[in-house]
């Protein structure tokens, strides 16, 4: 069967930002920015991309584009063994699948509730108490299912089947086509709009203001190289998916370089848009600004809600964030489970239709996890475990085979004979020596802080469930499926 490929690569660039934007940039960014000292996340921020994230941006392009196949099959191609990380790259993938989606399901309630800002004055008691019915403090106990997360859940599940079932070129990219205009417009004119509210300026300035203290701490490190890879759709299947449909002739140095560029400015942009509305808040409570915030998830359900009561126009501003929030969270959802349906397609044989429905509806059962008291506890350790170990574990074991056991330069030649621009030795430089160590260093403290302390004060058990069982599962899981793929080829062979 004849791959499928993008129509246009204007096409491809606006899959690949839609991709790369998401939950990521409006809901996580500001809240990693503003946990890690505000003005100082940015200086690891920006050498994380730079180092990390415009290489490997440039790595898994010019790897789909080589092999043409799906993760497993594009990295088994480079090295037999690598197949496992490509299936664990998919089952990364997966497990983010589940529980993003039931973010996005959350914005869609809020996108609802902001017409009339119906969760009233306390946001904080709104958000736990009434919306999530969160549980007692632990992930393992579950409680009961939430038929008012579920519809959402599902709404947004039906438009990402809607967009994987009518192919790359009809589907990914027509939604990419219409998604990130609308999302650009919003958040270009709420930031404007934010921008001219009393004590704005003040909350930007606290975003950009450096504290260079902050950057002897290896966390305020390990969030930046995590938020970058993770930002970046790198590391985890997604953009070697997206670039094996690329036609032969393609731009890849340039491709890469806009991608990142684009994803990176539009965080800057969605962080000013938050720590806007933010400064607003502060100077009309008459609080200082690290008063209004509560960090993590509570952000955009809690703080921003918060906010938008006190904006003019609620009605308007309140629909065009958490529609913002829809919007970008779906492109990247689609993304995320094309980036799986392409492995499961490439290594079945079956159709487009049939392994969409197929990984489409697993998915949404697996999701239903979230929607229960305590999904929100649920997704508090699993995202931890995946973005601080599996991410950034995956994409060191991906840059040391290139790195030190392949030639880096190969891959630099190869896309250099396809770009309008060549990029020179820094970049082997970045992958073998800057990025690799870095993340060696990264890798290696998380792997000791989650070992040493009970990441956010859970129990053992709900760690060793929840976080080691999950990453375990992957591992063994991943094994298993290379393993099958090698049966069925030999067995191709012997007919
Ligand atoms: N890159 C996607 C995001 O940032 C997964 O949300």
């Amino acid at each position: 069967m004849k791959r499928e490929q993008w129509g246009s690569r204007a096409g491809f660039i606006l899959a690949a930002v839609g991709s790369a934007i998401g939950l990521g940039n409006i809901w996580r960014f500001p809240y990693m920015a503003y946990e890690n000292g505000g003005g100082a996340f940015l200086v690891p921020y920006l050498i994380a991309m730079l180092a990390a994230g415009i290489p490997f941006m440039i790595l898994d392009f010019s790897l789909g584009h080589k092999y043409r196949e799906a993760a497993p099959g594009t990295l088994g191609k480079l090295m037999p063994r690598l197949e496992i990380l490509g299936w664990f790259q998919v089952l990364i993938a997966a497990v983010i699948a589940v529980y993003y989606v039931a973010v996005i399901g959350w914005a869609i309630s809020y996108f609802g509730f902001s017409f009339t800002q119906s969760w009233g004055e306390d946001a904080n008691s709104y958000f736990f108490s009434e919306y999530l019915k969160l549980g007692d403090n632990s992930p393992l106990s579950l409680g009961s299912l939430q038929m008012h997360i579920v519809l959402p859940l599902m709404l947004a599940w039906g438009i990402t089947y809607a967009a994987l079932v009518t192919g790359v070129k009809g589907g990914i990219e027509r939604f990419g086509k219409i998604m990130i205009p609308i999302l650009f417009l919003m958040v270009v004119g709420l930031t404007l709009r934010v921008l001219m509210l009393p004590g704005a300026v003040d909350g930007v300035n606290w975003l950009f203001q450096p504290d260079f203290s902050a950057l002897t701490n290896p966390k305020v490190w390990s969030a930046a190289f995590g938020q970058i890879f993770f930002t970046l759709s790198v590391g985890f299947a997604i953009m070697i998916a997206y670039s094996s449909y690329l036609p032969e002739k393609s731009d890849i140095n340039n491709n890469a370089f806009m991608t990142v560029l684009i994803n990176c400015g539009f965080s800057m942009l969605a962080g000013v848009m938050i720590f806007a509305v933010l400064g607003y808040m502060a100077a009309q409570q008459g609080v200082p600004l690290n008063e209004v915030v509560s960090s993590g998830v509570g952000l955009a359900f809690i703080t921003i809600p918060t906010a938008i009561n006190l904006l003019p126009a609620p009605w308007l501003l309140g629909p065009l964030f958490f529609g913002a929030l829809v919007v970008a969270g779906v492109s990247s959802h689609i993304s995320i489970m094309e980036a799986i349906t392409s492995a499961f397609m490439d290594k079945t044989g079956w159709s487009r239709k049939k392994t969409a429905t197929v990984i489409c509806s697993a998915g949404a059962i697996i999701s239903l996890l979230f929607a229960t008291n305590g999904g929100l506890l649920l997704l508090d350790v699993v995202d931890y475990f995946i973005n601080n170990i599996a991410i950034l574990g995956s994409c060191l074991i991906q840059l040391l085979v290139v790195g030190w056991i392949l030639k880096p330069a190969t891959f630099r030649e190869y896309t250099n004979e396809r770009s309008d621009f060549a990029i020179g030795r820094w970049w082997d430089v970045c992958i073998r020596f800057v990025s690799s160590a870095f993340l060696v260093a990264i890798v290696g403290t998380n792997l000791v802080t989650a070992t040493t302390e009970n990441y956010g004060g859970y129990s053992d058990m709900a760690i060793m469930v929840c976080g080691w069982g999950v990453l375990a599962a992957m591992v063994v899981i991943a094994v298993a499926l290379s393993r099958r793929s090698s049966d069925s080829a030999l067995a191709m062979e012997a007919q």
